[in-house]
Protein backbone atom coordinates (compact mmCIF):
# COMPACT_ATOMS: atom_id res chain seq x y z
CA UNK A 1 0.00 0.00 0.00
CA UNK A 2 2.55 2.36 0.97
CA UNK A 3 4.31 1.96 -2.17
CA UNK A 4 1.58 2.54 -4.26
CA UNK A 5 0.72 6.14 -2.45
CA UNK A 6 4.70 6.85 -2.68
CA UNK A 7 5.18 6.30 -5.92
CA UNK A 8 4.49 9.49 -7.42
CA UNK A 9 7.04 11.40 -4.83
CA UNK A 10 9.60 8.83 -5.69
CA UNK A 11 9.08 9.63 -9.94
CA UNK A 12 9.34 13.21 -8.61
CA UNK A 13 12.14 12.96 -6.83
CA UNK A 14 14.34 10.72 -8.54
CA UNK A 15 16.89 13.41 -8.98
CA UNK A 16 20.28 12.00 -6.48
CA UNK A 17 20.42 14.16 -3.55
CA UNK A 18 22.47 14.36 -0.57
CA UNK A 19 20.26 15.13 2.40
CA UNK A 20 22.84 14.37 5.11
CA UNK A 21 24.02 18.27 5.25
CA UNK A 22 21.48 21.23 5.69
CA UNK A 23 24.44 23.18 7.61
CA UNK A 24 23.31 25.82 10.07
CA UNK A 25 24.72 28.82 8.73
CA UNK A 26 27.16 30.46 10.75
CA UNK A 27 25.20 33.79 10.55
CA UNK A 28 22.33 32.98 12.61
CA UNK A 29 21.39 36.51 14.63
CA UNK A 30 21.40 35.94 18.23
CA UNK A 31 17.55 36.13 18.63
CA UNK A 32 17.32 33.26 16.05
CA UNK A 33 18.33 31.06 19.01
CA UNK A 34 16.70 33.17 21.81
CA UNK A 35 13.30 33.07 20.38
CA UNK A 36 13.14 30.36 17.76
CA UNK A 37 15.01 27.38 20.25
CA UNK A 38 13.32 27.91 23.27
CA UNK A 39 10.12 25.31 22.71
CA UNK A 40 12.17 23.64 19.98
CA UNK A 41 15.34 23.00 18.41
CA UNK A 42 16.46 25.97 16.01
CA UNK A 43 15.53 24.41 12.58
CA UNK A 44 18.27 24.88 10.39
CA UNK A 45 16.92 27.59 7.43
CA UNK A 46 17.75 25.19 4.21
CA UNK A 47 14.93 22.12 5.57
CA UNK A 48 11.83 24.91 4.43
CA UNK A 49 11.42 27.16 1.23
CA UNK A 50 11.28 30.73 1.32
CA UNK A 51 7.39 30.71 1.13
CA UNK A 52 6.88 28.38 3.81
CA UNK A 53 9.60 30.69 6.35
CA UNK A 54 7.55 33.49 5.19
CA UNK A 55 4.62 32.04 6.28
CA UNK A 56 5.58 31.08 9.57
CA UNK A 57 7.32 34.38 10.26
CA UNK A 58 3.89 36.14 9.66
CA UNK A 59 1.81 33.73 11.72
CA UNK A 60 3.65 33.45 14.98
CA UNK A 61 0.88 34.86 16.92
CA UNK A 62 -1.00 31.55 15.96
CA UNK A 63 1.87 28.93 15.46
CA UNK A 64 1.29 25.74 16.05
CA UNK A 65 -1.42 26.04 18.85
CA UNK A 66 0.54 28.54 20.82
CA UNK A 67 1.95 32.18 20.26
CA UNK A 68 5.38 32.95 19.48
CA UNK A 69 4.58 36.65 18.58
CA UNK A 70 8.06 38.83 18.37
CA UNK A 71 8.68 42.46 18.57
CA UNK A 72 8.81 44.01 15.06
CA UNK A 73 12.29 44.30 14.78
CA UNK A 74 13.29 41.03 16.07
CA UNK A 75 10.94 39.53 13.37
CA UNK A 76 12.01 41.63 10.80
CA UNK A 77 15.75 40.12 11.52
CA UNK A 78 15.31 36.96 11.91
CA UNK A 79 12.89 36.63 8.54
CA UNK A 80 15.43 38.13 6.57
CA UNK A 81 18.20 35.39 7.74
CA UNK A 82 15.45 32.92 7.00
CA UNK A 83 14.60 33.70 3.25
CA UNK A 84 17.85 34.26 2.97
CA UNK A 85 18.91 30.79 4.23
CA UNK A 86 15.92 29.04 2.55
CA UNK A 87 15.96 25.94 0.70
CA UNK A 88 17.08 26.57 -2.88
CA UNK A 89 17.25 22.79 -4.28
CA UNK A 90 13.30 22.05 -5.78
CA UNK A 91 13.22 18.98 -3.23
CA UNK A 92 13.91 20.53 -0.27
CA UNK A 93 12.22 24.41 -1.68
CA UNK A 94 8.99 22.62 -2.50
CA UNK A 95 6.31 24.11 -0.30
CA UNK A 96 5.36 22.24 2.82
CA UNK A 97 2.16 21.11 3.65
CA UNK A 98 1.13 23.29 6.99
CA UNK A 99 4.64 24.54 6.95
CA UNK A 100 5.77 21.37 8.17
CA UNK A 101 9.08 20.25 7.35
CA UNK A 102 7.83 16.75 8.82
CA UNK A 103 4.86 17.16 6.18
CA UNK A 104 7.47 17.27 3.21
CA UNK A 105 7.58 14.49 0.61
CA UNK A 106 11.12 13.94 1.34
CA UNK A 107 10.77 13.95 4.96
CA UNK A 108 7.98 10.96 4.66
CA UNK A 109 10.11 9.46 2.46
CA UNK A 110 13.05 9.21 4.46
CA UNK A 111 11.21 8.51 7.26
CA UNK A 112 9.12 5.71 6.05
CA UNK A 113 10.93 3.20 7.65
CA UNK A 114 10.32 4.67 11.48
CA UNK A 115 6.94 3.13 12.94
CA UNK A 116 3.77 5.00 14.44
CA UNK A 117 4.70 3.53 17.96
CA UNK A 118 8.22 5.50 17.82
CA UNK A 119 7.02 8.89 17.05
CA UNK A 120 5.49 9.09 20.08
CA UNK A 121 7.74 7.49 22.29
CA UNK A 122 8.17 9.63 25.61
CA UNK A 123 12.12 9.97 24.16
CA UNK A 124 11.53 11.41 21.10
CA UNK A 125 7.20 12.99 21.44
CA UNK A 126 6.61 14.15 17.73
CA UNK A 127 8.74 14.02 14.67
CA UNK A 128 9.31 18.14 15.29
CA UNK A 129 11.76 16.49 17.38
CA UNK A 130 14.71 16.16 15.28
CA UNK A 131 17.14 15.76 17.61
CA UNK A 132 15.81 12.94 19.32
CA UNK A 133 17.16 10.71 16.89
CA UNK A 134 19.64 13.07 15.06
CA UNK A 135 22.30 14.51 17.94
CA UNK A 136 23.72 17.45 15.99
CA UNK A 137 20.19 18.20 14.10
CA UNK A 138 20.48 21.47 15.34
CA UNK A 139 23.94 22.07 13.49
CA UNK A 140 22.10 20.49 10.30
CA UNK A 141 23.78 16.77 10.50
CA UNK A 142 21.49 14.20 9.63
CA UNK A 143 23.85 11.76 9.05
CA UNK A 144 22.24 8.71 8.10
CA UNK A 145 25.01 6.23 10.36
CA UNK A 146 24.36 9.19 13.49
CA UNK A 147 20.75 8.12 13.59
CA UNK A 148 19.70 6.75 17.44
CA UNK A 149 16.20 6.02 17.90
CA UNK A 150 15.38 6.31 21.90
CA UNK A 151 14.34 2.76 22.79
CA UNK A 152 11.63 4.30 24.44
C1 LIG B 1 6.08 29.19 22.44
C2 LIG B 1 6.78 28.05 21.84
C3 LIG B 1 7.36 28.23 20.45
C4 LIG B 1 8.21 29.21 20.00
C5 LIG B 1 8.77 30.38 20.76
C6 LIG B 1 8.50 28.87 18.60
N1 LIG B 1 7.86 27.71 18.25
FE1 LIG B 1 8.01 26.78 16.46
N2 LIG B 1 6.72 25.34 17.12
C7 LIG B 1 6.14 25.29 18.38
C8 LIG B 1 5.31 24.10 18.47
C9 LIG B 1 4.51 23.68 19.70
C10 LIG B 1 5.42 23.43 17.24
C11 LIG B 1 4.79 22.10 16.85
C12 LIG B 1 5.75 21.03 17.32
C13 LIG B 1 5.29 19.61 17.08
O1 LIG B 1 4.47 19.35 16.20
O2 LIG B 1 5.82 18.72 17.76
C14 LIG B 1 6.31 24.24 16.41
C15 LIG B 1 6.68 23.91 15.12
C16 LIG B 1 7.54 24.63 14.33
C17 LIG B 1 7.91 24.27 12.97
C18 LIG B 1 7.40 23.05 12.21
C19 LIG B 1 8.07 21.77 12.65
C20 LIG B 1 7.59 20.58 11.82
O3 LIG B 1 6.65 19.89 12.22
O4 LIG B 1 8.15 20.38 10.73
C21 LIG B 1 8.76 25.24 12.52
C22 LIG B 1 9.42 25.28 11.17
C23 LIG B 1 8.91 26.21 13.58
N3 LIG B 1 8.16 25.81 14.67
C24 LIG B 1 9.66 27.36 13.50
C25 LIG B 1 9.76 28.31 14.50
C26 LIG B 1 10.45 29.58 14.37
C27 LIG B 1 11.14 30.07 13.11
C28 LIG B 1 10.35 30.22 15.57
C29 LIG B 1 10.89 31.58 15.96
C30 LIG B 1 10.37 32.70 15.23
C31 LIG B 1 9.59 29.35 16.47
N4 LIG B 1 9.24 28.22 15.77
C32 LIG B 1 9.28 29.64 17.79
C33 LIG B 1 6.34 26.18 19.40
C34 LIG B 1 7.15 27.30 19.35
C1 LIG C 1 12.35 8.90 15.68
C2 LIG C 1 13.65 9.33 15.26
C3 LIG C 1 13.76 10.45 14.24
C4 LIG C 1 13.32 11.75 14.34
C5 LIG C 1 12.57 12.40 15.48
C6 LIG C 1 13.73 12.40 13.12
N1 LIG C 1 14.40 11.52 12.32
FE1 LIG C 1 15.31 11.95 10.56
N2 LIG C 1 15.84 10.00 10.33
C7 LIG C 1 15.53 8.99 11.22
C8 LIG C 1 15.85 7.71 10.61
C9 LIG C 1 15.68 6.33 11.26
C10 LIG C 1 16.37 7.99 9.33
C11 LIG C 1 16.81 7.01 8.26
C12 LIG C 1 18.23 6.59 8.48
C13 LIG C 1 18.62 5.54 7.45
O1 LIG C 1 18.11 5.59 6.32
O2 LIG C 1 19.40 4.70 7.81
C14 LIG C 1 16.35 9.44 9.19
C15 LIG C 1 16.80 10.11 8.07
C16 LIG C 1 16.79 11.49 7.93
C17 LIG C 1 17.37 12.19 6.82
C18 LIG C 1 18.11 11.55 5.65
C19 LIG C 1 19.56 11.33 6.01
C20 LIG C 1 20.37 10.85 4.84
O3 LIG C 1 21.61 10.73 5.00
O4 LIG C 1 19.80 10.55 3.79
C21 LIG C 1 17.14 13.53 7.02
C22 LIG C 1 17.57 14.67 6.13
C23 LIG C 1 16.40 13.64 8.26
N3 LIG C 1 16.22 12.38 8.79
C24 LIG C 1 15.95 14.83 8.78
C25 LIG C 1 15.16 14.93 9.92
C26 LIG C 1 14.59 16.16 10.40
C27 LIG C 1 14.77 17.51 9.72
C28 LIG C 1 13.88 15.86 11.53
C29 LIG C 1 13.05 16.78 12.37
C30 LIG C 1 12.14 17.69 11.68
C31 LIG C 1 14.04 14.42 11.76
N4 LIG C 1 14.80 13.90 10.76
C32 LIG C 1 13.48 13.74 12.81
C33 LIG C 1 14.99 9.15 12.48
C34 LIG C 1 14.43 10.32 12.96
Amino acid sequence: MKMYFLMPFLTLLAIPVSAAKMTMPSDAPKSYETECASCHMAYPPGLLGQKNWQNIMSGLNKHFGTDASLDAKTQAEITQWLIKNAATREKYAAFAPENRITKTAWFIRKHDEVGADVWKRAGVKSPANCSACHADAAKGDFEEDRVRIPAK
